[in-house]
């Protein structure tokens, strides 16, 4: 192995283990493609994407990187089977799957040569994950932004658990912005890092202006995970978020949070910049985000913080 190689820079063909994970309303192929080219491995969100969207940001992503980046693939959205077929058209050579059963599609993109990594927040589904065959495997902890699972495991306990139960390639997501947060994955067994909400708050993220300053602005106990009911997902606490909160208190009606809800939340906040009527979707880790900054700053602080941070003798 070359130095500075392991197991996910060798899978994916790339220079340093940092995958930007894929978010709604945000990793277009402005955002992958700037990941890829700094060495990294972009991923291009399907999950907000009508199929013909997705085509487009694609064709546009490989003509911005001559890097690998990969697609982000939500099973929980529709259009799933069209998505897919784009993916293998358009000749993608790595998928990320999340929100899931990671065998449905496994089987069918590795036949046609891709790569599949599947996105899990329990040491059961990572134990899934190995028996459906997968390249790699995303363990995500409680701290992470969007959807994630109901139990509240942190990335610090599920990490060496899950490392103990599989032998695949692993990634560890969630609270990850600082090269210091990397490399403790890292030494906690992770062969890599998905980090999502750092990169949500960059120059090329595809998120609206007034969103990506309100990250600046976020402080520790600004996020909860919320709609455990239907689909787990931690978001900023502002109005729409507390008009969730009064539908739990008159009852936990699932029909009257289905209702409130939809896709055009997540767009109204993140995409359409409307702080109070919107969902918006971050981790925990946004407390330690104060800047937006282009992904080749954050890239270059993840790599000093990474090599500068110490290690601490007893
Ligand atoms: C705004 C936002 C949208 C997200 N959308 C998706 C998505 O569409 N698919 C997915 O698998 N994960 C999604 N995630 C999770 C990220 O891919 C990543 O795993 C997570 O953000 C890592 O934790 P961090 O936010 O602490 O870095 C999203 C995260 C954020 C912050």
């Amino acid at each position: 192995m070359q130095q500075g190689q392991n197991r996910i820079t060798q899978l994916f063909n790339i220079q340093y283990p940092i995958i930007q994970g894929g978010m709604i309303w945000h990793s277009g192929w402005r955002l992958a493609s700037a990941v890829s080219n700094c060495g990294g491995l972009g991923l291009i969100g399907a999950g907000s994407m009508y199929p013909d969207i997705l085509r487009e940001n694609i064709k546009k992503c490989k003509q911005a990187t001559d890097k690998p980046f990969g697609v982000n693939v939500p099973m929980l959205y529709p259009n799933i089977d069209e998505v897919i077929q784009i993916i293998l058209e358009e000749g993608v050579k790595i998928v990320f799957t999340s929100a899931g059963n990671p065998k449905t599609y496994t089987e069918t993109l590795q036949k046609e040569g891709l790569k599949v990594a599947h996105v899990v927040s329990s040491t059961k589904f990572a134990i899934k994950c190995e028996e459906a065959g997968v390249d790699a495997i995303v363990a995500e902890g409680f701290e992470a932004g969007g959807h994630n699972g109901r139990d509240e495991t942190t990335t610090f306990c599920l990490i060496p658990n899950v490392k103990k139960h599989i032998s695949k390639p692993l990634i560890a997501a969630g609270g990850i912005a600082l090269g210091s947060q990397m490399k403790a994955a890292m030494i906690l067994g992770a062969d890599g890092v998905q980090i999502g909400s750092r990169f949500a708050a960059t120059a090329e993220a595809s998120a609206h202006e007034n969103w990506k300053q309100k990250i600046t602005q976020l402080q520790e106990g600004d996020t909860h995970l919320t709609l455990k009911e239907l689909a787990p997902v931690r978001m900023v606490k502002n109005k729409f978020f507390n008009e969730l909160e009064d539908i739990y208190i008159t009852g936990r009606n699932k029909e009257l949070l289905i209702a409130s809800l939809g896709r055009a939340r997540a767009k109204k906040g993140m995409f359409e910049g409307d702080m109070e009527e919107g969902e918006l979707e971050i981790g925990q880790v946004s407390a330690l985000i104060d800047e937006v900054l282009p992904v080749d700053k954050v890239f270059s602080n993840l790599l000093e913080e990474f090599r500068n941070t110490g290690n601490p003798v007893l």
